[in-house]
Protein backbone atom coordinates (compact mmCIF):
# COMPACT_ATOMS: atom_id res chain seq x y z
CA UNK A 1 0.00 0.00 0.00
CA UNK A 2 1.26 3.33 -0.84
CA UNK A 3 2.68 5.14 2.01
CA UNK A 4 2.12 8.93 0.77
CA UNK A 5 0.09 10.83 2.81
CA UNK A 6 0.62 14.78 2.03
CA UNK A 7 0.06 14.95 -1.91
CA UNK A 8 0.26 17.87 -4.61
CA UNK A 9 -0.90 17.80 -7.92
CA UNK A 10 0.37 19.82 -10.34
CA UNK A 11 -1.82 20.58 -12.95
CA UNK A 12 -3.54 23.22 -14.93
CA UNK A 13 -6.94 21.75 -15.15
CA UNK A 14 -9.22 21.74 -11.96
CA UNK A 15 -10.62 18.66 -13.67
CA UNK A 16 -8.01 16.55 -12.74
CA UNK A 17 -7.40 17.70 -9.15
CA UNK A 18 -11.22 16.56 -9.16
CA UNK A 19 -10.80 13.43 -9.87
CA UNK A 20 -7.09 12.50 -8.73
CA UNK A 21 -8.87 13.41 -5.53
CA UNK A 22 -11.80 10.95 -5.82
CA UNK A 23 -9.69 8.27 -7.11
CA UNK A 24 -6.78 8.61 -3.95
CA UNK A 25 -10.27 8.10 -1.68
CA UNK A 26 -10.93 4.86 -3.27
CA UNK A 27 -7.58 3.44 -2.46
CA UNK A 28 -7.76 2.27 1.33
CA UNK A 29 -4.73 2.87 3.47
CA UNK A 30 -3.98 5.87 6.03
CA UNK A 31 -5.54 9.81 5.47
CA UNK A 32 -4.24 11.71 2.19
CA UNK A 33 -4.14 14.89 2.28
CA UNK A 34 -3.84 16.24 -1.87
CA UNK A 35 -3.22 20.22 -2.59
CA UNK A 36 -3.31 21.56 -6.15
CA UNK A 37 -1.22 23.96 -7.84
CA UNK A 38 -1.59 25.42 -11.62
CA UNK A 39 0.89 27.19 -12.24
CA UNK A 40 4.98 26.43 -12.96
CA UNK A 41 5.67 29.26 -10.62
CA UNK A 42 3.16 28.05 -7.90
CA UNK A 43 4.72 24.44 -8.23
CA UNK A 44 8.50 25.44 -8.12
CA UNK A 45 7.33 27.62 -4.31
CA UNK A 46 5.77 24.36 -3.21
CA UNK A 47 8.32 21.79 -4.35
CA UNK A 48 11.51 23.88 -2.63
CA UNK A 49 8.86 24.45 0.39
CA UNK A 50 9.54 20.27 0.44
CA UNK A 51 6.46 19.91 2.49
CA UNK A 52 5.00 16.95 -0.02
CA UNK A 53 6.09 13.33 0.49
CA UNK A 54 4.14 12.66 -3.20
CA UNK A 55 3.64 14.85 -6.36
CA UNK A 56 2.35 14.42 -9.55
CA UNK A 57 3.37 16.86 -12.72
CA UNK A 58 1.21 17.51 -15.50
CA UNK A 59 3.58 17.31 -18.33
CA UNK A 60 2.34 20.92 -19.60
CA UNK A 61 1.93 23.74 -18.00
CA UNK A 62 0.48 26.04 -19.93
CA UNK A 63 3.42 27.22 -21.87
CA UNK A 64 5.92 25.68 -19.46
CA UNK A 65 6.94 22.00 -18.82
CA UNK A 66 6.33 19.64 -16.00
CA UNK A 67 9.71 17.87 -16.87
CA UNK A 68 11.78 20.90 -16.58
CA UNK A 69 10.06 21.51 -13.03
CA UNK A 70 11.41 18.15 -12.30
CA UNK A 71 14.65 18.35 -13.67
CA UNK A 72 15.26 21.79 -11.33
CA UNK A 73 13.11 19.97 -8.24
CA UNK A 74 15.82 16.96 -8.78
CA UNK A 75 19.18 19.73 -9.20
CA UNK A 76 18.05 21.24 -5.64
CA UNK A 77 18.16 17.33 -4.30
CA UNK A 78 14.33 16.81 -3.80
CA UNK A 79 14.44 13.38 -3.98
CA UNK A 80 10.60 12.69 -3.62
CA UNK A 81 8.55 9.98 -5.75
CA UNK A 82 7.18 12.32 -8.65
CA UNK A 83 4.78 11.23 -11.03
CA UNK A 84 4.15 12.38 -14.37
CA UNK A 85 0.89 12.81 -15.55
CA UNK A 86 0.63 12.76 -19.47
CA UNK A 87 -2.56 13.02 -22.34
CA UNK A 88 -0.98 10.32 -23.97
CA UNK A 89 1.54 7.53 -23.14
CA UNK A 90 4.61 6.96 -25.38
CA UNK A 91 7.89 5.10 -25.17
CA UNK A 92 9.18 8.98 -26.30
CA UNK A 93 7.43 10.46 -23.19
CA UNK A 94 8.28 7.30 -20.67
CA UNK A 95 12.29 7.97 -21.82
CA UNK A 96 11.77 11.95 -21.61
CA UNK A 97 10.32 11.56 -18.18
CA UNK A 98 12.77 9.11 -16.86
CA UNK A 99 15.47 11.62 -18.21
CA UNK A 100 14.22 14.65 -16.54
CA UNK A 101 14.14 12.49 -13.18
CA UNK A 102 10.60 11.29 -12.59
CA UNK A 103 9.70 7.85 -11.38
CA UNK A 104 6.78 6.66 -13.13
CA UNK A 105 4.21 8.33 -15.63
CA UNK A 106 0.48 7.43 -16.01
CA UNK A 107 -1.75 8.30 -18.85
CA UNK A 108 -5.03 10.49 -17.97
CA UNK A 109 -8.17 9.19 -18.35
CA UNK A 110 -6.58 5.26 -18.66
CA UNK A 111 -5.71 4.76 -15.37
CA UNK A 112 -8.26 3.79 -12.39
CA UNK A 113 -7.22 3.66 -8.69
CA UNK A 114 -6.00 0.14 -8.35
CA UNK A 115 -3.48 0.91 -11.41
CA UNK A 116 -3.12 4.33 -9.56
CA UNK A 117 -1.80 2.79 -6.03
CA UNK A 118 -0.22 0.53 -8.05
CA UNK A 119 1.78 3.46 -9.93
CA UNK A 120 2.29 4.96 -6.84
CA UNK A 121 3.97 2.47 -5.09
CA UNK A 122 6.80 1.45 -7.94
CA UNK A 123 7.35 4.88 -7.63
CA UNK A 124 8.26 5.37 -4.17
CA UNK A 125 9.96 2.18 -4.64
CA UNK A 126 11.70 3.26 -7.54
CA UNK A 127 12.61 7.07 -5.52
CA UNK A 128 13.95 5.42 -2.37
CA UNK A 129 16.10 3.18 -4.41
CA UNK A 130 17.21 6.51 -6.10
CA UNK A 131 18.13 8.39 -3.46
CA UNK A 132 19.90 5.46 -1.29
CA UNK A 133 21.98 5.51 -4.48
CA UNK A 134 22.43 8.86 -4.12
CA UNK A 135 23.06 8.78 -0.47
CA UNK A 136 26.12 5.83 -1.42
CA UNK A 137 27.55 8.16 -4.33
CA UNK A 138 28.48 10.83 -1.60
CA UNK A 139 29.38 8.57 0.91
CA UNK A 140 31.47 7.28 -1.55
CA UNK A 141 32.89 10.92 -3.09
CA UNK A 142 33.88 11.69 0.24
CA UNK A 143 35.43 8.15 1.13
CA UNK A 144 37.57 9.03 -1.49
CA UNK A 145 38.23 12.06 -0.73
CA UNK A 146 39.49 11.27 2.48
CA UNK A 147 41.89 8.77 0.90
CA UNK A 148 43.34 11.16 -0.90
CA UNK A 149 44.36 13.09 1.62
CA UNK A 150 45.12 10.29 3.37
CA UNK A 151 47.64 9.25 0.68
CA UNK A 152 48.43 13.19 0.24
CA UNK A 153 49.66 12.91 4.36
CA UNK A 154 51.71 10.19 3.79
CA UNK A 155 53.32 11.48 0.85
CA UNK A 156 54.31 13.96 3.30
CA UNK A 157 55.56 12.16 6.16
CA UNK A 158 57.06 9.99 3.88
CA UNK A 159 59.26 12.48 2.50
CA UNK A 160 60.07 13.80 5.96
CA UNK A 161 61.21 10.70 6.95
CA UNK A 162 63.81 10.40 4.51
CA UNK A 163 63.93 14.03 4.73
CA UNK A 164 65.21 13.02 8.29
CA UNK A 165 67.17 9.83 7.55
CA UNK A 166 68.94 11.45 5.30
CA UNK A 167 69.71 14.53 7.81
CA UNK A 168 70.79 11.50 9.78
CA UNK A 169 73.53 10.29 7.61
CA UNK A 170 74.91 14.01 6.74
CA UNK A 171 75.26 14.46 10.44
CA UNK A 172 77.16 11.71 11.14
CA UNK A 173 79.17 12.91 8.40
CA UNK A 174 79.42 16.04 9.51
CA UNK A 175 80.34 14.68 12.82
CA UNK A 176 83.06 12.26 11.63
CA UNK A 177 84.77 15.17 10.19
CA UNK A 178 84.80 16.87 13.21
CA UNK A 179 86.43 14.37 15.14
CA UNK A 180 88.49 13.69 12.44
CA UNK A 181 89.99 17.67 12.70
CA UNK A 182 89.70 17.51 16.35
CA UNK A 183 91.75 14.29 16.82
CA UNK A 184 94.17 16.15 14.42
CA UNK A 185 94.28 19.33 15.43
CA UNK A 186 94.75 19.17 18.97
CA UNK A 187 95.62 15.37 19.69
CA UNK A 188 98.10 15.19 16.62
CA UNK A 189 100.11 18.31 17.97
CA UNK A 190 99.93 17.24 21.58
CA UNK A 191 101.33 13.77 19.99
CA UNK A 192 104.24 15.70 18.00
CA UNK A 193 105.08 17.71 20.74
CA UNK A 194 105.38 14.58 23.33
CA UNK A 195 107.51 12.89 20.02
CA UNK A 196 109.52 15.95 20.05
CA UNK A 197 110.00 15.91 23.86
CA UNK A 198 110.96 12.35 23.52
CA UNK A 199 113.71 12.82 21.04
CA UNK A 200 115.19 15.35 22.53
CA UNK A 201 115.09 13.06 26.15
CA UNK A 202 116.75 10.86 24.16
CA UNK A 203 119.82 12.75 23.09
CA UNK A 204 119.97 14.34 26.60
CA UNK A 205 120.03 10.63 28.34
CA UNK A 206 122.56 9.77 25.47
CA UNK A 207 124.87 12.94 26.45
CA UNK A 208 124.40 12.23 30.08
CA UNK A 209 122.09 15.47 30.95
CA UNK A 210 119.37 16.14 32.89
CA UNK A 211 116.51 15.30 32.03
CA UNK A 212 113.61 15.26 34.83
CA UNK A 213 112.40 18.97 33.62
CA UNK A 214 111.72 17.38 30.07
CA UNK A 215 110.01 14.44 31.25
CA UNK A 216 108.03 16.88 33.88
CA UNK A 217 106.65 18.53 31.13
CA UNK A 218 105.86 15.50 28.96
CA UNK A 219 103.92 14.16 31.66
CA UNK A 220 102.45 17.10 31.72
CA UNK A 221 101.10 16.93 27.85
CA UNK A 222 100.31 13.62 28.25
CA UNK A 223 97.59 14.30 31.21
CA UNK A 224 96.23 17.23 28.56
CA UNK A 225 96.31 14.49 26.30
CA UNK A 226 94.47 12.35 28.49
CA UNK A 227 91.47 15.27 29.00
CA UNK A 228 90.90 16.04 25.43
CA UNK A 229 90.65 12.05 24.71
CA UNK A 230 87.98 12.24 27.63
CA UNK A 231 86.01 15.15 26.59
CA UNK A 232 85.74 13.93 22.34
CA UNK A 233 84.68 10.30 23.83
CA UNK A 234 82.32 12.24 25.96
CA UNK A 235 81.22 14.00 23.17
CA UNK A 236 80.76 11.50 20.60
CA UNK A 237 78.88 9.04 23.39
CA UNK A 238 78.98 9.84 26.85
CA UNK A 239 80.03 6.64 28.04
CA UNK A 240 78.58 6.76 31.39
CA UNK A 241 74.82 6.05 29.28
CA UNK A 242 76.50 2.88 28.87
CA UNK A 243 78.05 2.49 31.90
CA UNK A 244 76.14 4.20 34.34
CA UNK A 245 73.06 4.61 32.23
CA UNK A 246 70.51 7.36 31.27
CA UNK A 247 69.93 8.95 34.68
CA UNK A 248 73.60 9.69 35.21
CA UNK A 249 74.40 10.36 31.98
CA UNK A 250 71.80 13.16 33.04
CA UNK A 251 72.73 14.26 36.13
CA UNK A 252 76.21 15.01 33.85
CA UNK A 253 74.29 17.37 31.59
CA UNK A 254 74.25 20.88 33.57
CA UNK A 255 78.45 20.62 33.78
CA UNK A 256 78.43 20.65 30.01
CA UNK A 257 75.81 22.78 29.27
CA UNK A 258 75.55 25.36 32.18
CA UNK A 259 79.09 27.25 31.22
CA UNK A 260 77.98 27.19 27.85
CA UNK A 261 74.42 28.65 27.77
CA UNK A 262 73.72 29.98 31.01
CA UNK A 263 71.00 28.09 31.69
CA UNK A 264 70.25 26.99 35.47
CA UNK A 265 69.32 23.41 35.24
CA UNK A 266 66.30 21.62 37.84
CA UNK A 267 67.12 17.84 37.90
CA UNK A 268 64.22 15.47 39.23
CA UNK A 269 65.88 12.32 38.59
CA UNK A 270 63.43 9.27 39.97
CA UNK A 271 63.90 5.84 37.69
CA UNK A 272 65.38 3.47 40.16
CA UNK A 273 66.81 0.96 37.36
CA UNK A 274 68.38 0.79 34.34
CA UNK A 275 65.90 0.93 30.85
CA UNK A 276 66.84 -0.81 27.97
CA UNK A 277 69.90 0.11 26.18
CA UNK A 278 67.31 1.38 23.04
CA UNK A 279 65.42 3.14 24.90
CA UNK A 280 67.99 4.73 27.48
CA UNK A 281 69.72 6.14 24.04
CA UNK A 282 66.09 7.43 22.39
CA UNK A 283 65.54 9.72 25.52
CA UNK A 284 68.86 10.83 25.67
CA UNK A 285 69.53 12.02 21.83
CA UNK A 286 65.70 13.43 22.58
CA UNK A 287 66.75 15.49 25.49
CA UNK A 288 69.81 16.57 23.66
CA UNK A 289 67.38 17.68 20.99
CA UNK A 290 65.62 19.20 23.31
CA UNK A 291 68.43 21.54 24.93
CA UNK A 292 69.70 22.34 22.08
CA UNK A 293 66.20 23.69 20.33
CA UNK A 294 65.78 25.54 24.06
CA UNK A 295 69.39 26.73 23.72
CA UNK A 296 68.76 28.47 20.10
CA UNK A 297 64.89 29.27 19.88
CA UNK A 298 64.09 29.44 23.55
CA UNK A 299 65.51 32.33 25.24
CA UNK A 300 65.15 30.55 28.91
CA UNK A 301 66.60 30.83 31.72
CA UNK A 302 65.87 27.74 33.48
CA UNK A 303 65.32 24.44 32.64
CA UNK A 304 63.41 21.71 34.06
CA UNK A 305 64.25 17.99 33.63
CA UNK A 306 62.55 14.99 35.23
CA UNK A 307 62.72 11.58 34.66
CA UNK A 308 60.43 9.13 36.05
CA UNK A 309 58.52 6.02 36.23
CA UNK A 310 55.26 5.00 36.53
CA UNK A 311 53.04 1.79 35.63
CA UNK A 312 52.36 3.26 31.83
CA UNK A 313 56.20 3.28 31.01
CA UNK A 314 58.99 5.59 31.57
CA UNK A 315 58.43 9.37 31.27
CA UNK A 316 60.75 11.96 30.52
CA UNK A 317 59.73 15.82 30.68
CA UNK A 318 61.77 18.79 29.29
CA UNK A 319 60.16 22.39 30.30
CA UNK A 320 61.62 25.80 29.87
CA UNK A 321 60.30 29.31 30.72
CA UNK A 322 61.42 30.40 27.54
CA UNK A 323 59.34 32.39 24.58
CA UNK A 324 57.02 29.58 23.62
CA UNK A 325 55.93 28.29 19.98
CA UNK A 326 53.18 27.89 17.61
CA UNK A 327 52.86 23.93 17.39
CA UNK A 328 50.95 23.30 14.10
CA UNK A 329 50.99 19.56 13.67
CA UNK A 330 50.56 19.25 10.13
CA UNK A 331 52.62 21.06 8.00
CA UNK A 332 50.29 22.42 4.76
CA UNK A 333 50.31 19.90 2.04
CA UNK A 334 52.98 19.40 -0.41
CA UNK A 335 55.57 20.78 1.44
CA UNK A 336 57.83 18.86 4.15
CA UNK A 337 59.22 20.97 7.09
CA UNK A 338 62.23 21.97 7.07
CA UNK A 339 62.85 21.78 10.78
CA UNK A 340 63.10 18.45 11.45
CA UNK A 341 64.48 18.24 15.00
CA UNK A 342 61.05 17.51 16.60
CA UNK A 343 60.18 15.09 13.91
CA UNK A 344 63.56 13.37 14.38
CA UNK A 345 62.70 13.35 18.09
CA UNK A 346 59.13 11.55 17.37
CA UNK A 347 61.17 9.00 14.94
CA UNK A 348 63.35 7.67 17.30
CA UNK A 349 60.60 7.45 19.97
CA UNK A 350 58.61 5.65 17.83
CA UNK A 351 61.14 3.41 17.04
CA UNK A 352 61.10 2.23 20.96
CA UNK A 353 57.50 2.58 20.64
CA UNK A 354 57.41 5.99 22.33
CA UNK A 355 55.16 9.61 21.57
CA UNK A 356 56.20 12.92 21.77
CA UNK A 357 53.69 15.62 23.44
CA UNK A 358 54.29 19.16 23.29
CA UNK A 359 52.63 21.80 24.97
CA UNK A 360 53.72 25.30 24.94
CA UNK A 361 51.89 28.82 25.22
CA UNK A 362 53.65 31.97 23.99
CA UNK A 363 55.55 34.06 26.49
CA UNK A 364 55.27 31.38 28.74
CA UNK A 365 57.38 28.39 27.65
CA UNK A 366 57.50 24.63 26.21
CA UNK A 367 57.36 21.71 27.49
CA UNK A 368 57.87 18.10 25.70
CA UNK A 369 56.44 14.89 26.97
CA UNK A 370 58.63 12.17 25.86
CA UNK A 371 56.26 8.75 26.97
CA UNK A 372 58.16 5.00 26.28
CA UNK A 373 56.32 2.17 27.16
CA UNK A 374 58.28 -0.38 28.99
N1 LIG B 1 61.85 25.07 23.40
C1 LIG B 1 61.45 25.84 22.38
N2 LIG B 1 61.04 27.11 22.59
C2 LIG B 1 60.62 27.88 21.58
N3 LIG B 1 60.55 27.48 20.29
C3 LIG B 1 60.93 26.22 20.01
C4 LIG B 1 61.39 25.33 21.02
N4 LIG B 1 61.68 24.15 20.44
C5 LIG B 1 61.40 24.30 19.13
N5 LIG B 1 60.96 25.53 18.86
C6 LIG B 1 60.48 26.05 17.58
O1 LIG B 1 60.09 24.95 16.80
C7 LIG B 1 60.78 24.95 15.58
C8 LIG B 1 61.05 23.54 15.15
O2 LIG B 1 62.04 22.94 15.95
P1 LIG B 1 62.96 21.81 15.30
O3 LIG B 1 63.90 21.32 16.31
O4 LIG B 1 62.05 20.84 14.66
O5 LIG B 1 63.71 22.59 14.14
P2 LIG B 1 64.92 23.61 14.24
O6 LIG B 1 65.51 23.57 15.61
O7 LIG B 1 64.47 24.92 13.72
O8 LIG B 1 65.91 23.01 13.19
P3 LIG B 1 66.70 21.63 13.31
O9 LIG B 1 66.11 20.80 12.20
O10 LIG B 1 68.12 21.99 13.11
O11 LIG B 1 66.44 21.04 14.68
C9 LIG B 1 61.99 25.79 15.81
O12 LIG B 1 62.41 26.40 14.62
C10 LIG B 1 61.52 26.81 16.82
O13 LIG B 1 60.86 27.86 16.16
MG1 LIG C 1 66.02 21.77 16.51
Amino acid sequence: MTAARRILLVDDAEIEFLTLGRMLRRIPGPDRSLDWVASYGEASAAIAADAHDFYFVDIRLGPESGLDLIRVARAHGILKPMIVLTGFGSDAVDRAATAAGANEYLVKGEFDHVLLERTMRYAERNAQALAELDRRLIETEATARQLKHETERRAIAETELSEVLRRVVNDQEAERRRIARELHDSLGQSLTLLQLGLDAVTRAAAAGGDIAGDVASMKGLTVRISEELHRLAWEIRPTVLDDLGLQEAIRQIPAEWQPRSGLHFDLHLALERRLPAAIESALYRVLQEAITNIVRHAAARRIGIILEEDHDGARLIVEDDGRGMVIDEAPPAGSPSRHLGLLGMRERLSLVGGTLEIESMLDRGTTLFARVPL
